[in-house]
């Protein structure tokens, strides 16, 4: 079966303009990520719409709040029909286990994963909420965590996803943002690698914005990185 590996980013903030970039790309070679901001914007007759036309949604609201609203809030999502749906790792255990519990009885269930630390937040900023260790051993620790309570996989950085495929295995997803083509502008991206660079590192799917959003020709440029990113997966 087709399984796109790039995850187009609908960073906008009007449904118009996310539906005219999805205009202008393949169902067939990407899906979409649609946040906070676009959600609370277009809601769900924005997710049956891009639905409509064929994409695979991946609804990105990282959900982090008492096990009961959670799971409620994701198989709320589940009858959206989204293909991938994400909460916070920090949560904790019960609350992720009641997110996987609420997606057991469906013969189809979209892939549930976690976050585990917003990569916007330091290793001081750590310690000011209580948690100690350095970045990486938080990552490390949560990931773990959302695998034991049931979770598919993680969002992480391309460049934690060599020691995570290694600690949870093959059939955890990693989902990674901070991808850049070679020679392509960073932005505000400080820790990013290529897409070769992140298959090569292990990670199963590439969320990708503003190198494709912002390209002249979207479609052009999609076409560029899958065919980066098919030639990674053979070599
Ligand atoms: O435009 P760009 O490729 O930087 O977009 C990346 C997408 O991935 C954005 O939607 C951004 O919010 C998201 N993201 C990220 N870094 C994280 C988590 C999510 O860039 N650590």
């Amino acid at each position: 079966m087709n399984n796109p590996r790039i995850i187009v980013a609908l960073d906008y903030a009007a449904p118009a303009e996310a539906l005219a970039l999805a205009g202008r790309l393949d169902p067939a070679s990407c899906r979409l990520k649609v946040g906070k901001e676009l959600f609370t914007r277009g809601g769900p007759a924005l997710i049956e719409t891009l639905l409509r036309r064929g994409f695979e949604v991946f609804l990105d609201l990282k959900f982090h709040d008492i096990p009961n609203t959670v799971a409620g809030a994701c198989a709320a999502a589940a009858d959206l029909g989204v293909w991938m749906l994400n909460v916070h790792a920090l949560g904790g255990r019960k609350m992720m286990e009641a997110a996987r519990a609420a997606l057991a009885d469906l013969r189809t269930p979209p892939r549930l994963i976690a976050v585990t630390v917003l990569t916007s937040l330091s290793e001081q900023e750590l310690g000011e909420v209580g948690l100690s260790g350095t970045v990486e051993q938080n990552v490390t620790r949560l990931a773990t965590l959302a695998r034991q309570s049931g979770m598919d996989g993680v969002v992480c950085s391309p460049l934690e996803t060599r020691v995570l495929r290694q600690l949870l295995g093959a059939e955890f997803s990693l989902v990674t943002p901070g991808i850049r083509p070679q020679g392509g502008d960073a932005g505000d991206q400080k820790r990013y690698t290529t897409p070769a660079q992140a298959i090569h590192n292990g990670s199963d799917y590439l969320v990708i914005g503003r190198p494709i959003t912002a390209a002249l020709d979207p479609m052009q440029a999609l076409r560029a990185i899958s065919a980066e990113i098919e030639a990674a997966l053979k070599g």
